[in-house]
């Protein structure tokens, strides 16, 4: 049952953004992990909307499929409109709106591509729209440079008369300071009847959103602007040096989020966190540090310096030294790095060690367990307490198909262990330095290399005479 309390969303992402000089569709751009379009539509999704409708239309092959994913993570229902020719902001709206079901109440629009936008400032857009009783609220901002933005034209009692863009106003027009964010409240049927009326007579030929309230204004309804209080909020996104400025922006607000939940963060200007990365409380990031995706730090962790980490789950007070992982867990008081790199399926288990320069894949390590020196470890599975010694290559591809090492628990293998998988390592065996480990080793034996060492006396001065070598040796065997 259709109600005046209730709101519809519909948020624009079907313009073609060619000031983007990209392959990729203007609201695909990321900042913070995320698309530009997706952060538009968690802010929409956030305050319930009874619908939620993007329009897509250039690239859709590219922007579909995102919304989709989108609403998968949202766990929420979105309505997808197609605006087959992009023939302006007023035409996109009425697109997105004739996707809808019938439907009184408010209308919010807003943009794809303006990624900070709060699902707060969007609520309180919406309670001021309906404390004034207004047909039309545009959400404006004080710019110091508005050049660009279309201007909100005031007549002399204050009253919002129009918005003009920049390409249609003449100087004067031009020096207004308070601009169209791009984000709207409407009455759904004064939005609905004034989209009907639009024309194209304008510098772009297209019809624009931003006559509705000139035309609502001539009908005698009540049109208002609702200034947001922090314009960085609104910066819209239309080129890539604009995708940087709103990335830092983006970042410095997750790294306060994350500050104020008790995380200390030594640097924030060089500390990037994803949007979906959760971090607890006590853990300390070094400089240089980037998390990215549904990266979870746990309680008292240290991260850093000079540490990537991606889709990464790591435990409670485990530290992690400049290190570049991705798809993995690091267990509660492990220890990782420094220059340790960990790729997809790699798990190390409580108070374990990956330690430097140390190359994981798929490999679960058990608790305790250490890996500290110079290693690749790939396709294995490790029990508890046991301890791989330095520069040891776990051989897991013959050429054609990959294979798994299995090595026991309270295993201790010797410095340069090959182990040629498939290949098992009992509980309590040893290796010793050097072994190509080919057969299975039972539980408490010893595997070593038969090959004997001999050692030809003389061999140097006789075959390198002259050399630095020969003379030292020489000089060794006189003393
Ligand atoms: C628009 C506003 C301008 C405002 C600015 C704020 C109009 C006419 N102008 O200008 O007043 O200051 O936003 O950022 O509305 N889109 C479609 N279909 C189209 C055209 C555009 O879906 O046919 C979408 C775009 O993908 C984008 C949004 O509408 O998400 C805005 O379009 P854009 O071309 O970026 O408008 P601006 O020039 O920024
Ligand atoms: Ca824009």
């Amino acid at each position: 049952m259709p109600s005046t309390s209730e709101c519809a969303i519909v948020v624009l992402a079907a313009g073609a953004g060619t000031r983007m000089k990209s392959d990729r569709q203007k609201t695909l751009h990321e900042i913070g992990g995320r698309s530009l379009l997706s952060h538009s539509l968690h802010a929409a999704a956030s305050i319930s909307p009874t619908h939620l409708v993007t329009v897509v239309g250039h690239q859709r092959d590219q922007v579909s499929p995102a919304v989709e994913e989108i609403a998968r993570q949202l766990d929420t229902d979105i309505l997808q409109a197609v605006q087959e020719e992009q023939k302006g902001t007023g035409h996109a709206v009425q697109v997105g709106l004739a996707a809808l079901p019938q439907f009184e109440g408010t209308v919010v629009v807003t943009n794809g591509d303006v990624p900070l936008l709060t699902g707060e400032t969007i609520q309180s857009l919406i309670d001021a729209h309906r404390a004034a009783s207004a047909a039309v609220t545009v959400l404006t901002l004080d710019l110091d440079d508005p050049t660009g933005y279309g201007r909100i034209i005031r007549n002399a009692e204050g009253g919002v008369e129009k918005i003009v863009e920049e390409k249609d106003a003449d100087d004067i027009q031009k020096s207004v300071s308070e601009v169209n964010s791009g984000v709207f409240a409407f009455d759904a049927a004064v939005l609905r009847d004034a989209l009907t009326r639009l024309t194209t007579d304008n510098a772009q030929g297209e019809l624009y959103i931003t006559d509705v309230l000139a035309i609502a204004r001539g009908d005698g309804n009540t049109v208002s602007a609702f200034t947001a209080p922090d314009a960085r909020e609104l910066a819209g996104v239309n080129d890539r040096a604009q995708l940087a400025t709103a990335g830092k922006e983006l970042n410095r607000r997750l790294v306060l989020r994350f500050m104020h939940g008790g995380a200390t963060i030594v640097d924030p200007a060089t500390t990037w966190i994803g949007a979906d990365v959760e971090i607890g409380r006590d853990v300390t990031i070094h400089p240089n540090t980037q998390l990215w995706g549904s990266t979870v730090i746990g309680d008292g962790a240290v991260i850093g310096p000079d540490t990537t980490l991606t889709d990464m789950e790591v435990g409670p007070r485990a530290s992690v030294v400049r290190t570049q992982g991705e798809l993995s867990v690091i267990g509660a008081d492990a220890t990782v790095g420094p220059f340790t790199y960990l790729r997809p399926g790699t798990e190390l288990g409580e108070g374990g060690k990956l330690g430097g320069f140390v190359e994981s894949k798929n490999a679960k390590i058990g608790p305790g367990s250490k890996v500290p020196h110079l290693t690749y470890i790939g396709d294995a599975t490790v029990g508890r307490e046991s301890n791989i010694g330095a520069s040891s290559v776990f051989a897991n591809f013959d050429g054609v198909n990959k294979h798994h090492t299995t090595i026991g628990d309270y295993v201790r293998t010797g410095s340069d262990t090959m182990f040629v998988a498939p290949v098992n390592v009992g509980d309590g065996a040893y290796t010793g330095a050097g072994t190509v480990v080919t057969k299975d080793v039972p539980a408490g034996a010893l595997a070593i290399k038969e090959g004997r060492q001999r050692n030809i006396e003389g061999w140097v001065e006789k075959n390198r005479p002259g050399t630095d070598a020969a003379q030292a040796a020489q000089k060794a065997r006189e003393n």
